[in-house]
């Protein structure tokens, strides 16, 4: 491995790319309306920050001429305001996929003002390799360093960068002066995973385990420009975990605890996901707490709660795309990042969300939900069955393929007005094939060998709240009474009547007949 570049050297080695430093002024003007660009960034970390905000200013100006320019914009997952809030804020995104969490863009993916493909992200390298999605005009990717051979130091995410840089006609690197150099020698870049009918299996049987490079490869000839930044992730602290997230991190361990007491799993568990949000975190700060061992993660990001477990030694290693941290867990992490590139793999996004890689380890997939139905479909994504809030982002990939898929969400939303249990979801991105276990605060409801109506009236009993429990009851009593379909029993008309009813009324609790 090539010495490890300190913050004070200057992080582009090679003399030959070194000529193509320039401002990000410079750099963006390379980039034309109607380009399709590769954006690194990955749940707040690794995003390019200099050259979208440039990218912004060019589309606001031309806008403001009277000149349309537009640009496609496909990521890893979520990215900063630097990235998506700027674009969006100047109307400059086309399209754009897999995966966004910011506000601006939110507003105008629901404003119909941008087109949005929401993916799942296995999906997006290979749709990109495969010509689903066009040509990749530009690839703009943070990274750490540039070394002297011209290999690349990732930065603080992965996602699609190895895809964007092969599939691009041309390359426009930020190198981050912030990012730590210790980085280096923490991921893992696998370039053998061709397109059929020529793939071959993932040699990958633990999570810690390497099978490709450290860095990324990049022809210099494709390299346009070069930009040196000198700025932060987007690091949002998470919320201190409030009585509902304790609960809910409590089912779910009594649950786990069980599970290895059955013989179903061994005593250190099986490789964990866990997905975004405050709760997943919650049950991450429960699993610390407990008595668990050599406890392993095979997930999509590297979370505080992850940091804690793997500070204390109860998890040992932990293979993920990105770090998504508070700031001061990124502290924390930075001073210490040598120990911890022993411990974390960060890898392309298509492998850490692989699923044959993700049913061969036997993964517990632990993900927040939006709502979910009696019988199990799970909404992840949309509020109302028609707005977008992020996206399925890697859920599916990991609740489809896992050993034990679990999704989580208080039983009420928006101050107990809307019950995260309905009669039928709003929106399906997990059917009721793909879940195994739901819980609330209330509780947790196994759903593993029931039926449809059985999984009904364990649902309602343990997970709903009991403002709604006897609503729920009520549907599903008169649904079963119905003579057309004893299987999966419904009132057709009722079923959506709560998701009108909060949209007329504010609640999903019908008005007091006072
Ligand atoms: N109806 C309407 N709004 C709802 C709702 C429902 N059933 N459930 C939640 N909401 C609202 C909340 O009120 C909150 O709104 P606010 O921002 O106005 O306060 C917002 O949705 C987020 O809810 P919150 O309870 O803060 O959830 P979270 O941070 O735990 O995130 C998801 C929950 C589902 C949005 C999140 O887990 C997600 O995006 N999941 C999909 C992607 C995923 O699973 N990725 C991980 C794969 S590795």
């Amino acid at each position: 491995m090539a010495a490890i570049v300190s913050p004070t050297t200057n992080r582009v080695l090679n003399s030959n790319l070194a000529h193509k430093i320039m401002s990000a002024e410079e750099a963006a003007a390379l980039i034309k309306s109607g380009d399709q660009i590769g954006m690194s960034g990955f749940t707040g970390s690794g995003y390019p920050k200099a050259v979208p905000v440039e990218l912004a200013r060019r589309i606001a100006d031309a806008n403001f001429r009277g000149q349309k320019f537009r640009v496609s914009v496909f990521t890893g997952a979520s990215t900063g305001p630097e990235l998506d809030g700027a674009l969006a804020m100047a109307g400059g995104i086309n399209l754009r996929l897999p995966y966004q969490s910011d506000p601006e863009t939110r507003k105008r993916i629901n404003a119909g003002e941008m087109d949005y493909m929401d993916i799942h992200l296995s999906h997006v390298a290979q749709f990109v390799e495969y010509g689903f999605l066009g040509k990749l005009d530009v690839a703009l990717i943070e990274v750490t360093a540039v070394l002297e051979d011209g290999r690349l130091v990732p930065s603080s995410s992965v996602g699609n960068n190895k895809t964007w840089i092969d599939q691009a006609d041309r390359v426009i690197l930020e190198v981050n002066a912030w990012q730590s150099p210790e980085l280096e020698g923490m991921h893992d870049i696998y370039y053998d995973l061709q397109a059929p009918p020529c793939r071959k299996p993932i040699p990958l049987v633990h999570p810690g385990q390497r099978i490709g490079t450290p860095y990324l490869q990049v022809p210099p000839e494709k390299v346009a420009a070069i930009v040196l930044t000198d700025a932060p992730d987007r690091n949002t602290p998470f919320k201190a975990p409030d009585e509902a997230s304790r609960r809910i991190a409590g089912h779910i361990l009594e649950f786990l605890n069980w599970e290895v007491k059955k013989g179903r799993m061994p005593a250190n568990l099986l490789p964990l996901q866990s997905g975004v949000g405050n709760i997943a975190n919650a049950v991450l700060f429960g699993l610390a707490e407990g008595n668990f061992e050599g406890l392993t993660a095979y997930t999509e990001v590297i979370q505080d709660g992850m940091i804690v477990l793997l500070r204390s030694g109860k998890m040992t290693s932990a293979s993920a795309t990105a770090f998504s941290l508070s700031p001061e867990k990124l502290e924390e992490v930075n001073v210490d990042m040598a120990t911890y590139r022993e411990r974390i793999v960060l890898r392309s996004q298509d492998i850490s969300n692989h699923p044959e890689v993700i049913r061969r380890l036997g993964v517990i997939a632990m993900n927040g939900m939006i709502e979910a139905d009696i019988y199990g479909n799970v909404n992840s994504t949309h509020v109302l069955g028609s707005q977008i809030q992020n996206g399925i982002g890697g859920s599916g990939d990991f609740a489809r393929n896992g050993y034990l898929s679990i999704f989580m969400a208080p039983s009420t939303a928006q101050r107990g007005n809307i019950s995260t249990i309905v009669p039928i979801v709003s929106h399906v991105d997990h059917t009721e094939h793909d879940v195994q276990v739901i819980v609330t605060e209330q509780g947790l409801a196994d759903l593993r060998g029931l039926s449809p109506r059985q999984r009904a009236r364990l649902i309602i009993d343990k997970c709903s709240n009991p403002d709604y429990r006897p609503l729920l009851t009520d549907y599903f009593d008169r649904a079963e009474r119905l003579p057309y379909g004893k299987h999966t029993p419904h009132v057709l008309g009722d079923a959506l009547s709560w998701h009108s009813r909060y949209l007329k009324t504010g609640r999903m609790l019908p008005q007091d007949p006072d």
